[in-house]
């Protein structure tokens, strides 16, 4: 993989896909493995970078921009690896790898449920899913950069097993997007 050098931190990586697959469970199992994990969605409110709260989806938009800009100094001249979680990390700046978590719709919709979500935003995240929406904005910013994991027959550990080996190697060859494809699933 051609080295990116970047402004703020030694590896920037963020661990991003549609809510449901897995961030945030994957995320926990990394920090216990000492890994520094920043939770975007959380710091992007402490911190008040937020431009209006969307009553329908219940969630605050997040000023992006000021994110990554408020990232780039806070990271600054930070050692090691710094994972950024949350289904907008692949939309900051400067990112080394983007680790892209899939799961299969009819899945997704099951965890989503369980999760308590509404019909419409399980309706909206599993069409996102279908369509490849958060790997497509990710592969259009940071191109070979990108790597997926399909999550739909792993437990959360073996998620975490796998995006350690993608952090240690720094080598997302065998996690080249394109080998997913859930539209077979949706038009049958
Ligand atoms: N690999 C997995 N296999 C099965 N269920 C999972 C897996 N990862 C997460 N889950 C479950 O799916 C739900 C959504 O996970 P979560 O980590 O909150 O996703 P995200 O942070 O991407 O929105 C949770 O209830 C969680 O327990
Ligand atoms: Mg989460």
């Amino acid at each position: 993989m051609a080295t990116h050098i970047i402004s703020s931190c030694d590896m920037l990586v963020s661990l991003t896909g549609t809510p449901g697959t897995g961030k945030s469970t994957v995320s926990n199992l990394l920090r216990k493995r000492g890994y520094h994990v920043v939770d975007l969605n959380v710091m992007a409110i402490e911190k008040g970078f937020t431009i209006g709260y969307d009553k329908k989806r219940k969630c605050y938009i997040i000023d992006e921009e000021r994110l990554s800009k408020y990232l780039e100094k806070d990271l600054s001249g930070r050692e090691g690896i710094t994972i950024l979680e949350g289904h907008l990390s692949h939309l900051m700046k400067h990112l080394d790898i983007v680790i892209v978590l899939r799961c299969k719709p009819s899945e997704l919709k099951k965890r989503l449920e369980e999760k308590g979500w509404s019909e419409d935003k399980i309706r909206e995240n599993v069409e996102a899913e279908a369509l490849d929406i958060i790997l497509c904005e990710a592969v259009s910013l940071h191109r070979n950069r990108v790597a997926e994991i399909d999550t739909t027959t792993l437990s959360p550990t073996e998620v975490a097993n796998k995006v350690e080996e993608i952090l240690a190697t720094r080598n997302i060859e065998s996690y080249r997007p394109g080998k997913i494809d859930w539209l077979e699933e949706v038009f049958w």
